[in-house]
């Protein structure tokens, strides 16, 4: 594995790979990586692709700067796990080569309508605009390539196809299946906040996503069943619905298919987010 920290070296390798045939695979990180990054790599492997992952911790994404300065920081743990992972080009960019401007704001900004503004985007302000610029700028310097992220954060994979679509970057964007501890906790360096106890009581979020994946069920059913068993598990629900996989649009009541389900809970004084598939049906 190599590792480079300027953006120049890092685009030139891009080019390079792509003389010579191969497609470029991006896998974006803040570090801190655990399984689901690895198999974001082994997606990556998988389809041949040169891999590139960025560690970045994006300051423009936090709106809450405790968040920022509490965030997770393990760079040895990172290139071992990034190497054994099959990553070809390990960048870590600086700040300055980032957000020369930082902590002053930087003029530019992408940000994306619609798709961000719920969920997320309403407990988070900022949140979407921050991921979404740093996003644009990682694939600017990776150039044309394949870029593959984690289902986990399903409205972030909704905003940067968004805007993917919208700027026409020559990228395709690859959503990865959740990966979940053996208890079924999606992994997420979050996790590690948790007490014990805490832990315990955050399973109900993926036992009650598993539970509505197996059936079919009206909105209204799903609502209903999200509230009442998370409530009971005595899980703060910061929201629950079900959507368009595509728009987040609420699931119009009356049409049938595959929707999504969104859910954010406060555990121990820490979010956790999660969602699923759902097959929704008309009712009686
Ligand atoms: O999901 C993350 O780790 C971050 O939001 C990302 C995509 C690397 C952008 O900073």
């Amino acid at each position: 594995m190599e590792s480079v920290s300027s953006l120049e070296e890092w685009r030139r390798w891009c080019e390079a790979v792509r003389r010579s045939g191969r497609t470029v695979g991006l896998v974006p990180t803040m570090g801190a990586l655990h399984a689901g990054h690895s198999s974001l790599v082994r997606a990556a492997v998988d389809a041949g692709d040169a891999v590139v992952m960025s560690i970045f911790v994006n300051p423009r994404q936090f709106e809450d700067v405790g968040d920022l300065s509490s965030y997770p920081s393990t760079p040895e743990e990172d290139a071992t796990v990034a190497e054994a992972s099959g990553v070809d080009l390990l960048v870590r960019p600086s700040l300055r080569q980032m957000w020369p401007r930082y902590p002053e704001p930087t003029p530019t900004t992408v940000r994306v309508s619609g798709v961000s503004e719920p969920f997320e985007g309403e407990a988070r302000p900022g949140h979407f605009d921050g991921v979404a610029s740093v996003v644009a700028k990682l694939l600017t310097v990776t150039g044309p390539c394949r870029l593959y992220m984690g289902e986990k954060d399903f409205q972030q994979v909704a905003v940067v196809r968004q805007f993917v679509d919208d700027l026409g970057f020559a990228v395709d964007v690859r959503a990865c299946p959740t990966v979940r501890d053996e208890d079924g906790l999606a992994l997420s360096s979050r996790n590690r906040r948790l007490s014990a106890p805490g832990r315990v009581r955050a399973l109900a979020l993926s036992r009650v996503l598993q539970i509505l994946a197996r059936d079919e069920w009206t909105p209204g059913a799903v609502r209903q069943h999200l509230r009442s068993v998370l409530s009971e598990a005595d899980l703060p629900l910061e929201y629950a619905e079900v959507v368009r996989p595509d728009t987040l649009e609420p699931w119009p009541d009356g049409s049938e298919g595959v929707g999504r389900i969104l859910v954010a809970v406060r555990v121990d004084g820490v979010r956790l987010i999660d969602n699923g598939p759902v097959i929704l049906v008309k009712g009686a």
